[in-house]
């Protein structure tokens, strides 16, 4: 598929995703939304992909926050559908089995800060600034940012960072566990790339059972979360991957994964 607003492109076993809107600092649109959508399909569905990193042109701005233009005159059932159709993308972005990195290379806020949350791990530039200011517009965050800054956190820094739409810095961002790492503008993408890489060289079957244990885990009782750990494991047995890891292992070489 061709795209109009995000550019999608495939280095060796890793893709890179980037919203390109540069004149409304990337903010996305409903027609950006639908390409995401297409894009997250296109790379789950291509088993070469391993790993893969959102960032945003330019130098200003992740995202900048769902398009405000497209608010204008919405009734409250028209914006129920808008915040539930980013919810249902950025969903499906976090329940991909390819692992996700947010590239965050300057303004993430809104949906942006929303989408960077919904990604498995955070790199930020040191110009990074995250917030969820919709309050100041009148809403609240609709699609995420409620319950996934909450997960991240906790309700404390998400309520004060909610109620007063206050932006904060990556440094901040990193000390309240947002953001993964922090590293200078111009080495953003490139840390980024070689995390994307070192992932996509691990055994693909067990990073997404990983991923699936902890996500999944997150959200019920420890018993069950065990349990889900434990079958998400047996699996992991029963993949050519496992026996080929132990082997490298004994005979002290790299393992070849090749995620069966
Ligand atoms: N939607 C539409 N246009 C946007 C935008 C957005 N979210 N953010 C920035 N722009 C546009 C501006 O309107 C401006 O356009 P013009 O040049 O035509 O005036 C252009 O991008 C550049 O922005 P600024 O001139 O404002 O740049 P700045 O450096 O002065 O400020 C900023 C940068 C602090 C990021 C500021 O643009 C800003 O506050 N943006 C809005 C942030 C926001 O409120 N995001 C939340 C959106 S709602 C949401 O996301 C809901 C949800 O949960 C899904």
């Amino acid at each position: 598929m061709g795209f109009k607003n995000i550019i999608l492109e495939r280095e060796e076993d890793i893709a890179v995703i980037t919203i390109n809107r540069p004149k409304v600092l990337n903010a996305i649109n409903r027609e950006t939304v639908d390409e995401l959508q297409a894009a997250f399909e296109e790379i789950e569905q291509d088993t070469a992909i391993r790993a893969f990193i959102i960032t945003g042109s330019g130098e200003k701005a992740f995202v900048a926050g769902a398009d405000i233009n497209e608010f204008t005159g919405l009734t409250p059932e028209e914006g129920r559908l808008l915040m539930q159709h980013g919810q249902s993308v950025y969903s499906y972005l976090e329940h991909m089995g390819t692992p996700s990195i947010a590239a965050v290379n300057g303004y993430a806020l809104g949906g942006g800060c929303e989408m960077a949350m919904a990604c498995d791990l955070r790199i930020a530039s040191a110009n990074a600034k995250f917030g969820q200011p919709e309050t100041k517009l009148g809403i609240i965050p609709g699609w995420g940012g409620t319950q996934r800054l909450t997960l991240l956190v906790g309700k404390t820094h998400a309520k004060e960072l909610i109620y007063t739409s206050r932006f904060i810095g990556a440094e901040e961002a990193a000390v309240i566990g947002l953001v993964n790492k922090v590293v200078p503008q111009e080495e953003l993408l490139k840390t980024a790339k070689d995390l994307a890489h070192q992932i996509a060289a691990m055994p693909p079957i067990a990073i997404r059972m990983a991923k699936l244990a902890i996500d999944k885990g997150s959200q019920v009782d420890m018993d069950t979360g065990l349990n889900i750990e434990a079958q998400a494991c047996a699996l992991c047995f029963a993949t050519e991957d496992k026996i080929e890891g132990c082997k490298a292992f004994f005979e002290k070489r790299p393992a070849k994964f090749q995620g069966k």
